[in-house]
């Protein structure tokens, strides 16, 4: 015979049906939700295989883990950027580290964005060994470390010739062969300093303004195409960026900084692209909640982010003149 339940063992159990019963009603929903957003993710990524995707920048931090992740989809990948030997160095590592996964064998094809005059050759070799382009990833890029008053303005071409119009001439050369095949994705590699700029950056911001710029008219132009356009701005990666950006002398600045030693992987970085091309997304912020409300910002009450950068700057003006100072002693 069964003994009758106490009261306090009665209000316990009523406690946990309540419990129960709404963690199930917030969680449901979500658990279902995020299964059916898995579920179409994964099945967007089988209709990779087989695409051919051209990556610029292959050789170091965001664009080999771009690499790696279209390659493990089964994407054939060209790898592009200037040191072969670094290229060949990535090939290697897809072979080696992805070994059980039928892939296409990557491609190596050294070029450098800067030289204008030469992309269109490099393009046409492509469509040679793979005859169409699926996804071109304009990812190649440098930074700078410089104001504006002590830097050249040679250090602005160069800038705005590699990270813009090093992008704009391989854009402009895949676009036919999408167009005729009525089909492609072009994505474009920018910064959350495409959508506000900060001081000792000028040049750097202002390649990666005029690439969003770009993409935004590209968009409209070869909708009618279907050929679909993605501009994605990331905050801080952990990548050689700073250690290659050019200085106002125009040497490389030589350090890691620890606001890009402390950014997201670049593996994180590229998964959350990946993501984004396969949702056919068009313009994706990837980065903390606080610089995504700073993109805001500089929009909706544009004094209030003026007054931070100039606060920014003068912090920055202090600093090169100690950094002066310790030098001469
Ligand atoms: N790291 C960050 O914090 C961050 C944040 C937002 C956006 N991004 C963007 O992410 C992209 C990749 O940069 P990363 O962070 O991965 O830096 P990274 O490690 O320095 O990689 C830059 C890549 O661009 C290539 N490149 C540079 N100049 C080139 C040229 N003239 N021609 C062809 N390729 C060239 C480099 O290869 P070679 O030297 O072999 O040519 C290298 O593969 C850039 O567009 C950058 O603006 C980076
Ligand atoms: C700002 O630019 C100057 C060169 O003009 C450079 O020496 C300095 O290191 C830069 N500062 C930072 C914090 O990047």
């Amino acid at each position: 015979m069964m003994k009758p339940q106490t009261d306090v063992a009665k209000s316990s159990n009523f406690f946990w049906w309540i419990f129960g019963s709404v963690s199930l009603a917030l969680t449901l929903p979500y658990t279902i939700f995020s299964l059916i957003w898995q579920f179409k993710q994964s099945k967007l990524k089988n209709e990779l295989a087989g695409k051919v995707v051209i990556i610029t920048g292959a050789s170091s931090g965001l664009g080999e883990a771009l690499a790696h992740t279209f390659y493990m989809a089964g994407c054939k990948v060209i790898l592009c950027a200037r040191r072969q030997e670094e290229l060949e160095r990535v090939r290697k590592d897809l072979l080696e580290c992805h070994s059980c996964v039928p892939t296409h064998p990557p491609v190596v094809l050294p070029l450098d964005l800067s030289d204008l005059n030469a992309i269109p050759e490099k393009i046409q070799k492509i469509l040679e060994i793979h005859d169409h382009v699926d996804i071109l990833i304009n990812n190649g890029g440098i930074s700078v470390r410089s104001d504006i008053v002590s830097s050249s303005v040679d250090i602005d071409i160069k800038v705005m010739l590699v990270n813009y119009f090093g992008s704009v001439a391989m854009t402009k050369h895949v676009l036919p062969s999408m167009i005729k095949r009525k089909e492609g994705q072009i994505v474009f590699v920018s910064s959350v300093q495409g959508k506000f700029a900060i001081p000792n950056r000028s040049a750097y911001a202002a390649s990666k303004h005029a690439m969003q710029a770009f993409s935004d008219s590209l968009r409209a132009e070869v909708h009618k195409d279907n050929v679909k356009v993605l501009i994605v701005s990331p905050s801080y990666i952990n990548t050689a960026l700073s250690l290659n950006a050019l200085t106002s002398t125009g040497r490389a600045h030589g350090m890691t900084d620890s606001e890009t030693a402390s950014g997201m992987s670049p593996e994180k970085a590229s998964e959350d692209i990946l993501k984004a091309v396969l949702m056919q997304q068009k313009d994706v912020i990837i980065a903390p909640l606080f610089i995504r409300f700073v993109a805001k910002l500089r929009h909706l009450f544009p004094e209030i982010y003026f007054w931070a950068m100039q606060k920014r700057a003068k912090k920055l003006a202090i600093k090169m003149e100690l950094d002066e100072a310790n030098k001469k002693d």
